[in-house]
């Protein structure tokens, strides 16, 4: 039996934590990345529970990709390093950052089902583009959003170096010409309407980020963010996740009026648990997703990637030093906020794909089940790895976010077996 627990945070030390954490930060873009806050809670909650909706097949047995076990491969190497792969952001690069071990890429992740289910085979970054002539894919979401970006980015550089770019409404773009193929990112946290209430980042000098991050955010939770649904009409596939934000002190809003907030002590409004807010944003969004003029492609929605901190949380020293995966009889557990995210977000997603026949725009719904897989990685995590000895740009210790090359680079074989199936 193995659990995580992770100390919840009063506002006030979430607060001490962000000034400590920024004090060294030297840009904005770091600062960003420092900000994923963990999510707190005393309880834990078993796994079990849910049944994820996605299966693959694999001859006779249906193999689930959602189940399985990560199987060791002395011979695997990965896909890119810190040499081949120019895209990979300082705090997630752990080869550069001397990690002392490189056993952690060993692993391929075989989906659960019986004896028929062979490993997930390599990525196929020919097949990929090929499949993809003349397509577009729009990612939305965190840093593990952009993570994701980063290691298909890394993946497919291999075979094409991209051209890449960002535009004045917060777009990156990347473009494989050769291969008529171009992704998109965009960074938004909780995919719905948001505030950061004291202003965006650029509005306070890089002293007093802090306050910026610290405040609640105001959640309007029957809005999507227009920003980035008005632009998913121009491409073929979007790929929606957002989970450890909502973790964060807020304020929930519908219909501009405030409902409730979380972790708000000082508010009059009805506290309200983080997990309904991102039941309700992903209800919004996949809503909006389904009913859009002009938006007729595929929306992919990743669920929720486990935070690993043993011994305290990110702030107070928490660490996450593990060096194999679990084994799949482990009995693994997520912290409640992390399972309860998981369970809004499946539910979410069948409810929204029973309701296929209302919709009017053709639009086709699939679920990236990732989150037992990435449970059983504890040892994933940049850890101390995430910067030089020393240096302090991003968390002082990172067990939210995911080395690269590192276990996150299963996501594109999913990605590559949703667009095959
Ligand atoms: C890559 O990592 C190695 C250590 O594994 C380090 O010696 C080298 O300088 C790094 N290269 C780059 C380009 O970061
Ligand atoms: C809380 O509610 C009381 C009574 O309705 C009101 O006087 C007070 O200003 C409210 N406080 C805040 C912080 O909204
Ligand atoms: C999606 O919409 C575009 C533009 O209206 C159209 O050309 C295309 O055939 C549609 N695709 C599907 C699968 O309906």
């Amino acid at each position: 039996m193995k659990s995580f627990h992770i100390v919840p945070p009063s506002v006030r030390r979430l607060l001490a934590g962000a000034r400590h954490a920024v004090a060294n930060a030297t840009s904005v873009s770091a600062l960003v990345v420092i900000l994923f806050f963990a999510a707190a809670t005393f309880s834990v909650f078993s796994f079990g529970a849910f049944r994820s909706p996605a299966a693959s097949f694999d001859g006779a047995a249906a193999c689930e990709d959602a189940r399985g076990e990560w199987v060791r491969d002395p011979g695997a190497a990965p896909y890119y390093t810190n040499a081949t792969c120019a895209f990979i952001q300082d705090y997630q690069n752990c080869m550069k950052h001397g990690r002392p071990s490189m056993e952690f890429l060993r692993w391929r992740w075989r989906p659960g089902g019986g004896e028929g289910c062979e490993p997930l085979g390599r990525f196929d970054a020919a097949r990929f583009f090929r499949l993809l002539r003349g397509k577009s894919m729009l990612f939305v979401g965190d840093s593990l959003a952009s993570s994701h970006v980063t290691s298909l980015m890394c993946v497919l550089s291999q075979v094409e170096a991209p051209a890449r770019s960002r535009d004045a409404d917060g777009f990156e773009h990347w473009r494989f010409p050769a291969h008529g193929f171009a992704v998109s990112y965009f960074w938004t946290p909780f995919q719905v309407q948001w505030r950061l209430t004291r202003g965006p980042p650029e509005a306070v000098g890089p002293d007093r980020q802090g306050e910026v991050f610290a405040g609640p955010n105001d959640l309007h939770l029957d809005e999507p963010d227009e920003r980035w649904t008005s632009a998913a009409k121009g491409h073929d596939y979007v790929v929606l996740s957002a989970s450890h934000w909502f973790a964060r002190p807020a304020v929930y809003y519908r219909h501009g009026r405030v409902v409730g907030c979380h972790d708000c002590a000082a508010s009059n409004a009805t506290a309200l648990k983080p997990w309904h807010a991102q039941r309700a944003a992903f209800r919004t969004v996949l809503r909006a997703l389904t009913q859009l003029d002009g938006f007729n492609g595929t929306a992919i929605l990743r669920t929720v990637a486990p935070t690993h901190y043993e011994n305290g949380g990110w702030f107070d020293g928490g660490d996450c030093t593990s060096t194999r995966p679990l084994d799949s009889d482990d009995t693994a557990e997520m912290v409640e906020t992390e399972s309860q995210f998981y369970r809004a977000q499946l539910e979410e997603f069948t409810a929204a794909a029973a309701a296929a026949p209302m919709r009017s725009n053709g639009v086709r719904l699939r679920l990236m089940d990732v989150t037992r897989m990435m449970l059983l990685r504890p040892d994933g995590h940049p850890d101390r790895y995430g910067h030089g000895a020393g240096e302090h740009d991003g968390f002082d210790i990172d067990c939210l976010h995911w080395c690269l090359p590192g276990p996150i680079d299963v996501w594109n074989d999913l990605l590559l077996q949703i667009l095959t199936s």
